[in-house]
């Protein structure tokens, strides 16, 4: 890492009394990784869409997707029935907590009255700030950028609510939208891994795609740059 990305990172954080600026902890010239404090409170409305928590309400709609093998082909989990999913969507819609190792959010994406996926948001380590993000989206609404911007959203959640460093993505490299929604929303791609899990009868690929906060930023000026030419 060039030194000058450090001081970009670390000059952001100290933009004031802002949400971390006030408890950081000093050492040495730069400062140490705040403790994180966010829980997610309130839907978020994009352009299309609004991120919000899920309910026993939206156990119909999560099923025809989660259902669907062509959906869990390359997740970690097979398809879900709807009686698995209740007692699922019951712990999903009350994580609201982000403030430790482990903590998640699994966010439904709503387009109208419908839900049509999720985005899911993990603090894989609360003391160096990084996180994991991931997403599904029902096929019938593949194709229309709604990944994108639901996950555009949850990038500005993890960077600028939460205050996240990095936020990764774990792929299997045979998934194609997955590594190009990646690629849109200007992740690097930073690791391979050959056969580095058993999964589904099978030793599977891992790729590894990852965003920093300035990288972050400096894609957020550049689009608003974009939208005033
Ligand atoms: C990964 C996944 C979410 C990607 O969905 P997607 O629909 O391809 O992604 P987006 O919603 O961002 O849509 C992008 C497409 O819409 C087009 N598009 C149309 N309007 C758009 C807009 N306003 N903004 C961006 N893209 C737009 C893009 O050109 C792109 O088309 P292309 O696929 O022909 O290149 C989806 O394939 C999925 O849910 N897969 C199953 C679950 C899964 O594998 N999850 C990932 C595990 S790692």
């Amino acid at each position: 890492m060039a030194p000058g990305d450090l001081d970009d990172v670390f000059a952001s954080r100290r933009l004031g009394p802002g949400r971390h600026g006030d408890r950081a902890a000093s050492v040495g010239e730069v400062e140490a990784p705040a403790p994180l404090s966010y829980v997610f409170a309130s839907p978020v409305a994009t352009e299309r869409l609004t991120l919000r928590l899920m309910t026993a309400d939206d156990v119909n709609d999560v099923a025809a997707y989660q259902g669907r093998e062509d959906v869990c082909r390359y997740l970690l989990h097979g398809p879900r029935s709807r009686e698995e999913l209740v007692p699922k969507i019951a712990e999903w819609g009350a994580a609201t907590r982000m403030t430790r190792d482990h903590d998640y959010l699994q966010l439904a994406i709503q387009l109208a009255d419908r839900v049509i996926g999720h985005m899911f948001l993990r603090i894989a380590s609360a003391e160096s700030l990084q996180g994991e993000i991931g997403w599904t989206l029902h096929p019938d609404f593949f194709g229309n950028g709604y990944a994108s911007e639901a996950a555009r959203a949850t990038l500005r959640l993890a960077f600028d609510d939460i205050g996240l460093r990095r936020v990764r993505a774990e792929l299997d490299p045979r998934n194609d939208a997955s590594i190009a929604l990646c690629v849109r929303l200007g992740m690097r791609h930073e690791a391979s891994f050959r056969q580095d899990m058993w999964l589904k009868g099978e030793w599977a690929d891992t790729g590894v795609y990852a965003l920093l906060v300035q990288e972050w930023r400096a894609g957020a000026r550049d689009r608003r740059a974009r939208d005033r030419s």
